[in-house]
């Protein structure tokens, strides 16, 4: 099996670069199921709606992930609910609507997609590293499910290379998410979990992570802006794309995946 996971989509130009090319992009590369984090996704930048969601399952996504952004676009409390395919950050403080981890069936076969969030320099919540202990105690690889994906949304590369240390031989794929730049690292780690530091961004790359990079230089620069908004230019689409192993739940291979915009490599 052979599942793609894309970073963050950011606006519309990431929104409408999926609508247009996931559907044809997942038959080129034999792709069998596909994970998004869609916490950027709004026209503003932040957050995302109903309709994208549904945008987006009709166009060959399988999961949307989240992340500090998920709340907003305030309607997604109340959608959040009622959709199983989209999750938050399961170390939100509870109460919050919604759920963190969820198990979906493909062609008979099993997928967990767990969604964490890190500590540093990021939104307070749960202990992430507690969340995950109580977490790989609860779920076994093979047992509760045949493969697991975990999208960790952090801020920095060192937390995230140890969560995914902490899963290597307990999940299919650790990739982070949040930063917007994709990270040169993807590798199966020794015990054979696929790992990337950051998938980076579905979105426009002549940007500051997505955003205008007039109105970005101008923030650092303490001078008024205008309103803040994301860039509009061609989008490139950016994650990784994991082999998995049916009898070990492991990886067998992992890639780099860019398509389209600024990085493409085609
Ligand atoms: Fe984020």
């Amino acid at each position: 099996m052979r599942i793609l996971f894309l970073g963050d989509v950011v606006g519309i130009s990431g929104s409408s670069k999926i609508k247009e090319n996931l559907l044809s992009q997942l038959k080129i590369n034999k792709i069998d199921f596909v994970i998004v984090n869609a916490e950027n996704a709004d026209e503003t930048g932040v957050g995302l709606t109903k309709e994208i969601c549904e945008d987006f399952f009709k166009c060959g996504v399988d999961v949307i992930t989240t992340g500090n952004h998920v709340w907003d676009q305030k309607d997604i409390m109340s959608f959040i609910d009622k959709e199983n395919r989209l999750l938050r950050p399961k170390n939100l403080f509870e109460p919050a609507p919604g759920k963190g981890f969820e198990i979906y069936t493909t062609k008979n076969i099993k997928i967990g997609v767990l969604n964490l969030m890190g500590n540093v320099f990021m939104k307070k919540c749960d202990d992430v590293f507690e969340t995950a202990k109580k977490f790989m105690g609860n779920y076994k690889l093979k047992e509760d499910y045949d493969f697991l994906i975990v999208d960790f949304h952090g801020e920095i590369t060192s937390e995230k290379n140890a969560i995914g240390h902490y899963f290597d031989g307990k999940a299919t794929l650790v990739v982070g998410t949040h930063t917007h730049i994709p990270t040169n690292d993807a590798r199966v780690l020794n015990n054979g979990t696929a790992y990337q530091t950051d998938a980076g961004m579905c979105g426009d790359y002549d940007s500051v992570i997505g955003m205008n990079k007039i109105n970005s230089i101008n923030k650092f620069m303490k001078k008024d802006s205008i309103k803040h908004y994301p860039a509009k230019g061609e989008a490139t689409l950016s994650g990784v794309i994991v082999d998995c192993n049916i009898e070990t739940g492991l990886a067998n291979k992992v890639y780099s995946y860019i398509f389209g915009g600024q990085l493409s490599k085609n």
